[in-house]
């Protein structure tokens, strides 16, 4: 059984996506990780991640020792979301999330482009948006117990800037797939998202 979570920054796609992993007992991969590692490692080697070579230069991160950490700031979020916009560098990640999918037992996979392009055979698939204000008040509270000040403003403005990038990009641009179940969950609790999540896959698994 493959569940594909597709949605923009701050949705609370991770969390679904890791809960339902729990839930269902299946191992979850989150997508954006891989772009991540991408984005740190031209930062990393002083590269352009608008500049093809550049970006697939940092696509060799095997045996790197990434820490997930420094791979969950907003800034590599930013350079993430650069380097995903060249198709070579999707190819290059394309096989490991794809193999990742195909395990025998089933798989979570989180990302923009799951249901669409990584596994469009998935059983079941969810897109999971709120507003772009929620997303920032999310993000901004996040930062605040981690101790980083940031103006609301400011990641309402880089939030909607990275939604433009992902959903505007020529490959494999963020969108829900056509037979996705789209929950949004601007008015939703944590539990509430995961709770409305976990139905939402037991529906679907009963059909
Ligand atoms: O989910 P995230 O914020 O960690 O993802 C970081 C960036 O990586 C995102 O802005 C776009 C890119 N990405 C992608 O293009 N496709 C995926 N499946 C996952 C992430």
């Amino acid at each position: 059984m493959i569940i594909a979570v597709d949605g923009p920054t701050a949705s609370g796609k991770g969390t679904i996506a890791k809960a339902l992993a729990a839930h269902f007992g299946l191992p979850h991969l989150d997508t954006g990780l891989l772009y991540r590692a991408v984005g740190w490692q031209v930062q990393d080697k002083g590269g352009n991640p608008d500049n093809l070579q550049d970006a697939m230069a940092g696509c060799d991160f095997a045996g790197s020792l990434l820490d997930e950490d420094s791979l969950r700031s907003e800034q590599v979020g930013g350079l993430a979301s650069r380097v995903s916009v060249h198709p070579a560098v999707r190819q290059a990640l394309y096989e490991r999330q794809r193999a990742f999918a195909l395990q025998p037992g089933g798989a979570v996979l989180d990302g923009r482009d799951i249901g669409t392009v990584i596994a469009p055979e998935a059983v079941v698939k969810l897109y999971v948006t709120a507003s772009v204000q929620e997303r920032a008040r999310r993000r901004w509270l996040e930062l605040q117990g981690r101790g980083i000040e940031t103006a609301l403003a400011a990641i309402e403005r880089d939030i909607a800037a990275r939604d433009a990038r992902d959903m505007g990009r020529a490959d494999a641009p963020l969108h829900a797939a056509s037979d996705a179940l789209v929950i949004d969950t601007t008015h939703f609790s944590r539990d509430q998202a995961i709770e409305a999540a976990i139905e939402a896959v037991e529906e679907r698994l009963r059909h």
